[in-house]
């Protein structure tokens, strides 16, 4: 299995994945809250993550990524974690971190 690189900042925590695991998951395994209150079930659209830097290295965000974002008023820029899949080496971010 390939494994990618995962940076989370401000703490810089690195936690090496397989390839498509969902950023939820990676961000937990590092021991990092997410705030979620459908437990990466992909509705309520908590779990919004920033890509600091390899946003070519995550999955496109589809159209219903789009539609919960704006139904939640998040930044369209930002990813729902849960729904989000690693690719490749990323560093990633959120506001309570
Ligand atoms: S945890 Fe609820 S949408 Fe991701």
């Amino acid at each position: 299995m390939i494994a990618h690189k995962v940076i989370f900042l401000p703490s810089g925590k690195t936690i090496d994945v397989d390839d498509g695991t969902r950023l939820y998951d990676a961000a937990k395994s590092a021991g990092l809250p997410v705030a979620s209150s459908c437990r990466g079930e992909f509705t309520c659209g908590k779990c919004v993550m920033q890509i600091v830097s390899g946003g070519e290295n995550v999955s496109v965000q589809d159209e219903e990524e789009r539609t919960l974002l704006v139904r939640e008023r998040n930044d369209p820029t930002h990813r729902i974690s849960c729904h989000t899949l690693v690719r490749g080496a990323c560093t990633v971010t959120t506001t309570y971190w």
